[in-house]
C-alpha cells in the first residue's frame, strides 16, 4: 500500500460529506455541454457511493447535489438536473436496497417537480429499514435556510409551551435540523478547486477537517477519495481542548 492510502490502523472518518463541483468546467474542457458534465459527476457519484458501502464501510455519506441558490442557473440547466435526479434515485434504487444503503434527502423538497418528490418518498420508504450506509443527498439545500426552519419549528414550540427558551441548547437545536440523527461531518471534501463553503451543512461543520481539491468532481477517483481519507488521518482534531 503507498503512502498516499487510507490505513487501517487509524481512525476511519464516521461521516464524510462531498460538495461536487466542477461538473461544468469539466464538461468546458471536453468542448461538451454543461448537462454531460453532469451525467460524467453521476457516474462518479455511484462509484464513490458504491465504494464507501461496500469496501470503507462507512457509516454516513452526505453528497451535495444541488444547493437552494443552484435556482439563479438558466431554467434549461435546471430541468435537465431534475430529470438528472429522477433517473438517478429511480435507476439507483434497487442497488440500494441490495446493498443495505438508506438514503435520506436533506433541503426544501417542496418547490421541487411533484414527480421528483414522489421518486424521492418512495426511494426513501423503500430503504428506511436499511442499516447499511446513510446516504443522504442534498437537494435544494442550503444551510442558512436550514436554520431559519429549526428557528421557525422551535418558535412555534416555544408559543405553544412545549420548549422552555431557557433551555434551549445545541442538542435541542440540533434535533430541528432535516436529518438529525445523522452524526456531524468529519470530512468535508470539496472538489472543483473553490476553497469555500456555499452554504453547506453551515451549523454542522463546526468541528469538520476541509479537504480541497482543484480535480473536478468527474474526475475525482477512488483513489483520491482515499487520497483524502488518508489526509484525515494525519489532522490532529483537537476539539478545543489541548493534548493532554
Ligand atoms: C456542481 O458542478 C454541480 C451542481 C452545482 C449541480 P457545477 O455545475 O457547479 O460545475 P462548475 O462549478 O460550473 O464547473
Ligand atoms: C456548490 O457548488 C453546490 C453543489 C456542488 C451542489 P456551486 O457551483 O453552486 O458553488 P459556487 O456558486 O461556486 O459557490
Ligand atoms: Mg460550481
Amino acid at each position: 500500500m503507498s503512502s498516499s492510502e487510507w490505513r487501517n490502523d487509524q481512525p476511519l472518518p464516521y461521516h464524510v460529506a462531498m460538495i461536487m463541483d466542477g461538473n461544468g468546467r469539466w464538461a468546458q474542457m471536453h468542448k461538451l455541454p454543461r448537462i454531460a458534465g453532469h451525467h460524467a459527476g453521476a457516474k462518479r457519484a455511484e462509484e464513490l457511493i458504491r465504494f464507501a458501502g461496500d469496501t470503507l464501510n462507512l457509516p454516513y455519506l452526505t453528497l451535495f447535489a444541488l444547493s437552494a441558490e443552484n435556482w439563479h442557473r438558466p431554467k434549461s440547466e435546471i430541468n435537465l438536473l431534475m430529470q438528472l435526479l429522477d433517473q438517478f434515485i429511480t435507476d439507483k434504487l434497487n442497488e440500494f436496497v441490495a446493498n443495505n444503503v438508506r438514503l435520506l434527502v436533506i433541503g426544501d423538497l417542496s418547490v421541487l417537480p411533484v414527480s421528483l418528490q414522489r421518486t424521492i418518498e418512495h426511494a426513501i420508504a423503500s430503504t428506511a429499514g436499511n442499516s447499511g450506509l446513510v446516504l443522504s443527498v442534498a437537494l435544494n439545500y442550503g444551510g442558512r435556510q436550514e436554520i431559519i426552519r429549526a428557528c421557525r419549528k422551535i418558535n412555534a414550540e416555544i408559543t405553544a409551551g412545549t420548549i422552555d427558551p431557557e433551555r434551549l441548547d445545541i442538542t435541542t437545536f440540533r434535533s430541528y435540523l432535516y436529518a438529525p440523527h445523522v452524526p456531524d461531518p468529519d470530512l468535508i471534501i470539496r472538489t472543483g478547486g473553490e476553497q469555500r463553503i456555499s452554504n453547506f451543512l453551515i451549523w454542522q461543520l463546526a468541528y469538520a477537517e476541509l479537504y480541497f481539491t482543484k480535480t473536478m468532481w468527474p474526475d475525482f477517483t477512488v483513489k483520491e477519495f482515499l487520497q483524502a481519507i488518508s489526509d484525515f488521518q494525519t489532522r490532529d482534531r483537537r476539539f478545543g481542548a489541548t493534548e493532554e
